[in-house]
């Protein structure tokens, strides 16, 4: 069983995304879109541990630069392994949302 660590550690099942364990974990992220990679507010930062790789929603949405700073949707991570994430809090959400932009 895989890890994922943010503010705690927690094994999960495969098959889930990175935003169902969130909401599971009660860990308070913002889905407008309800998970479908279209609004890009579930960002969060992959500080270590293994991934899918960026789908074509986060390339679209993702410059090349915050893909290699480790930035993901939380709603297009579906595999992960030892993973070890940084969550934007509420002060730096705006300013993640920004960067995203292109
Ligand atoms: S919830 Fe909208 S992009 Fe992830």
């Amino acid at each position: 069983m895989a890890k994922v660590t943010f503010e705690k550690t927690v094994e999960v099942k495969d098959g889930k995304t990175l935003l169902d364990i969130a909401k599971k974990e009660n860990i308070k992220i913002k889905a407008p879109c309800k998970g479908k990679g279209k609004c890009g507010k579930c960002l969060v930062k992959v500080i270590s541990g293994k991934t899918n790789p960026p789908t074509k929603n986060e390339l679209k949405f993702l410059s090349e630069k915050k893909l290699k700073e480790g930035y993901r949707f939380a709603c297009e991570i579906k595999d992960m392994d030892d993973l070890v994430l940084e969550w934007p809090n509420k002060k730096n959400e705006k300013k993640n949302e920004k960067k995203i932009e292109k």
